[in-house]
């Protein structure tokens, strides 16, 4: 039997910035306590861009020059550059367009993929085809936001739950029978009222009408979002699940989107999951909306073992929401050793 030509994720590497925003700093901005973020979101703290000019492209390089780095890989190598994002440095150019030209990657097919915390899975799944169909054999995918640029700090309601960071894939073809086993995008546009930012589009430009109204912001119906993400991260792992036959006990790990603990335990607990086999990085990172399912996998990377079955799952703003399945297909442990990284917290969590 011919094993198909799959998309494998070959190397991992992230980016947080180094400037901590703690629970204990929010509650001297709003009327907001350690007590109530931990509790019911599971943050404590997480990593804000600070400098001036630097946009979410100054995360995303440096993720992707690491990534480059630690496989040897020449920026020449490299085929197409996908960038999930929901806060581009500007309306255009794309960001993929502006980290290719800050890591010296010139003329190949680059571009944004915008569906909010579901970006990246969703520019996974679009990468995938790349490579099964033989048009690209180096693909980088690389998710980045900088949420502390469009998050109100005078809104308690989202101010505790996001962070900034980066993190990117390098993405190969492999006859190994490892690699991106199986796919699932989906969106429901009715949803958009419940989350987005409602100034500065072409909807409604910027005035000094709309950022005096503080109309440039996130903005969320927590409560309705809530509802919403639970029951679909649930409903697309399980899908994913019946159609590759796959029980709880058969998953090694599920890799899913940081916006709440509490939502990240309904779905483990849906799958019959333990909390032993989620990764969780939302305690010291936040929601880095694009970013939180690459920076998972480079906090766990040196846990992780060819052949290991994982179920990455997502949910956002639009609605959006994706699954991707995912067979592991190299050793973790010795490329987080190699490159001095062990894991950006050998345990993560
Ligand atoms: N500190 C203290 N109290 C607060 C805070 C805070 N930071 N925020 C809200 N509260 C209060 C509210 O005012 C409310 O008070 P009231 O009862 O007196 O009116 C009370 O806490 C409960 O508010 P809820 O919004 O019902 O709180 P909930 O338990 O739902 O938690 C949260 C809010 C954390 C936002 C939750 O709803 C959530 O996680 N929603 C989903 C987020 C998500 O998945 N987003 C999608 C991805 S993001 C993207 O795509 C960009």
């Amino acid at each position: 039997m011919t094993i198909p030509v799959r998309a494998a994720i070959t190397a991992v590497h992230g980016y947080v910035p180094p400037d901590l925003l703690t629970n204990a700093e929010l509650a001297k901005l709003v009327d907001t306590s350690d007590a109530w973020i931990t509790e019911r979101t599971g943050i404590k703290e997480r990593h804000i861009l600070k400098g001036d000019g630097l946009g979410t492209s100054h995360m995303a390089a440096q993720a992707v020059r690491g990534l480059l780095e630690k496989t040897g890989t020449k920026p020449s190598d490299i085929d197409l550059l996908i960038c999930a994002t929901t806060t581009p440095d500007m309306q255009f150019p794309s960001t993929a367009n502006l980290i290719c030209d800050m890591v010296g990657i010139r003329d190949i097919g680059s571009f944004d993929v915008q569906a909010a915390c579901s970006g990246f899975l969703y520019s996974l799944t679009i990468a995938s085809q790349f490579i099964a169909n033989g048009t690209a054999r180096k693909i980088v995918v690389v998710g980045a936001d900088k949420m502390s640029s469009i998050i109100d700090y005078t809104d308690r309601a989202t101010c505790v739950l996001f962070g900034d960071g980066a993190g990117a894939v390098l993405l190969e073809p492999s006859e190994s029978g490892y690699g991106i086993m199986d796919a699932l995008i989906r969106s429901d546009g009715a949803g958009w009222i419940h989350l987005h930012q409602k100034a500065g589009g072409s909807r409604m430009p910027a005035t000094p009408d709309t950022v005096d109204r503080r109309l440039h912001y996130v903005h969320q119906e927590g409560a309705a979002v809530y509802k919403y993400a639970i029951a679909r991260m649930a409903e697309v792992a399980g899908e994913i699940m019946a159609r590759n036959n796959l029980r709880g006990d058969m998953i090694n790990w599920l890799v899913p989107h940081q916006a709440n603990k509490r939502i990240i335990e309904s779905t483990a607990e849906r799958m019959g999951l333990p909390m032993s086999k989620v990764m969780v990085t939302i305690n010291k990172y936040g929601n880095t909306t694009n970013a939180t399912i690459p920076l998972c996998l480079w906090d766990y990377e040196s846990q992780l073992k060819p052949g290991n079955k994982m179920l990455l799952a997502a949910f956002g703003g639009g609605f959006t929401w994706a699954g991707v399945y995912v067979t592991w297909a190299y050793d973790g442990a010795k490329a987080a050793k190699l490159n001095g990284h062990g894991g950006k917290n050998g345990k993560g969590g």
